[in-house]
Parts: C-alpha cells; structure tokens; sequence
C-alpha cells in the first residue's frame, strides 16, 4: 500500500503505539486523523495530525457520533487503524462483571461497532484502486492465553477472531485486514491497568520496533503478522 496520498484514521493515537504509527504515516504522506479519549488527554496527540478527533470508546453516543462524521466526510477514507485498548488483571474470580463489561466494550465490541460503520467507505477507497485496509493490534493474548488476565485475554480474542471474520466478509470488496499480534512492549500500559496489577512482566520490546513493523506490514500487503514476527 502507498501511504502517500492516503487518508488515515488512527484510533487511539493519544498512545504509545497509536502516536508512533500515527507519525510514522504523516511521515509516509498520509494525511491522518487521530482520535484522543478526552480534551485532556488531546494534549498528547501528535502535531503531525491532520485532524485531532474525539472518540470514548465506552461511550456509545461518541462512537456514534464519530462514525457519522466519518460516513458523511466526502473526502475517501483508506485506512483504520485501531490502537486505542486498555488491560486489566486478575484472577477469574477475582475479576468483577463491571471491569470484564468494560475490557469487552473497549477492546472488541465499541472498535467492532466503528469499524463496521466505515466498511463501506473503505469499499469506496477500494473501488478507487486505493487499497484500503483496516488494521487491529490485538496482540500475542490472541495466540496464546495467560493466567491472570483471562477478561483482557477474552477481549482480545474476541477481536481477534471478529477481525478473521471480518476479512472474509470484505475481501471480496478487496478491503485489507491485518491483525498484528505482537508480545509485552514497553509502553507503560501495563501500569495503567483498569483492574487488578501487572505481574513482573520480563522487559519488553521496544515501542519503535513493534510500530515500524506494523507500519512495515501495512506497506507491504501483508494480511497477518503473528507475534513471531516481531522477535528483534
Ligand atoms: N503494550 C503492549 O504490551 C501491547 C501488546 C500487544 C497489544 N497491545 C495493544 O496495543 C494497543 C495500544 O496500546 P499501547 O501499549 O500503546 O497503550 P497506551 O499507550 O496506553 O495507549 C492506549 C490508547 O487507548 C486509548 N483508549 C483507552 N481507553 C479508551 C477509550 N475508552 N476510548 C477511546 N480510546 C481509549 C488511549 O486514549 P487516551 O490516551 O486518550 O486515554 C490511548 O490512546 C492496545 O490495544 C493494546 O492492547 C499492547
């Protein structure tokens, strides 16, 4: 895919990893627009953007809201990108209903509500030869369960197995799915945990290196990238 040109959503760009992709494509020529939770935490956005965008990802009236904006844009929209997710931990019966609701919501079921809602603006960049596609990081929870985290690990796989299915129903409209699974990277979600605490992760990648493989995927057409991918 040539990112030169194109127009980006990233979502969650407020973030370690959402920030790095978001630059790393304004770099490339893109014109991206990235989301912040909140006004707050806009503060962290990139200066690279081309359009800041608020979108709460618990907030079904601000996913609506976004989408809208998104459907009736007139200019084509060629990727999304979703890097906006929380964690959580803790013990099965440990874990309340409330903060496994929430792991849900934001990490699979509020992205899976958006993302649908672009489908066809995608299929219109794809009509224009544009090759679009749309891009999760559900990481390597996806391939691999893990004691203590089992609600984080389920919203994941959620995402994950929505997003195979997802390619099959677009690929026909030669929309591109990529579902990137890297391993712990140290961007310091772990301590921002919405429940429970990290156990002792050992040192992670760097957040660089998982970016610019993503970044070197979405170049490279490539429609998964396993968590063995991303071993330095
Ligand atoms: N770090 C890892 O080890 C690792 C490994 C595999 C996969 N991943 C996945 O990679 C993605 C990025 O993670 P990261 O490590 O870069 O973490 P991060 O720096 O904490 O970024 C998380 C992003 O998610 C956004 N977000 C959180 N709650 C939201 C909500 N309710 N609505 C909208 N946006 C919300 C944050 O927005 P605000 O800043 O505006 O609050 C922020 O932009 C996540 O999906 C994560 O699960 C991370």
């Amino acid at each position: 895919m040539e990112l030169s040109g194109k127009t980006v959503l990233v979502m969650g760009a407020t973030g370690v990893l959402g920030g790095l992709i978001a630059t790393a494509l304004a770099d490339a020529g893109a014109s991206v627009l990235g989301t912040a939770r909140s006004n707050d935490s806009a503060a962290r956005l990139p200066a690279s953007l081309a359009q800041s965008l608020l979108l709460d990802l618990e907030d079904a009236a601000s996913v609506q809201t976004l989408a809208r904006y998104l459907a009736d844009r007139p200019e084509p929209l060629d990727a999304v990108i979703n890097a906006a997710g929380i964690v959580g931990f803790g013990t099965v019966e440990g874990t309340t209903l409330a903060d496994a609701a929430s792991l849900m919501r934001v990490n699979h079921l509020a992205p899976a509500e958006l993302i649908s809602r672009l489908v066809p603006r995608l299929a219109e960049s794809a009509a224009a030869e544009r090759q679009p596609v749309i891009v999760g990081i559900t990481g390597i929870v996806s391939e691999q369960a893990f004691a203590g985290m089992a609600a984080y690990v389920a919203s994941k796989t959620a995402h994950a197995a929505w997003l195979r299915a997802l390619a099959l129903e677009v690929r026909r409209s030669k929309v591109r799915v990529l579902d990137a699974h890297p391993g712990h990277t140290e961007t310091g979600l772990a301590s921002r945990a919405v429940c429970g605490v990290a156990p002792n992760f050992p040192m992670g990648m760097t957040p660089e290196h998982v970016a610019q493989v993503i970044i070197a995927a979405i170049i490279a057409d490539e429609t998964s990238l396993p968590s063995d991918r991303f071993a330095a």
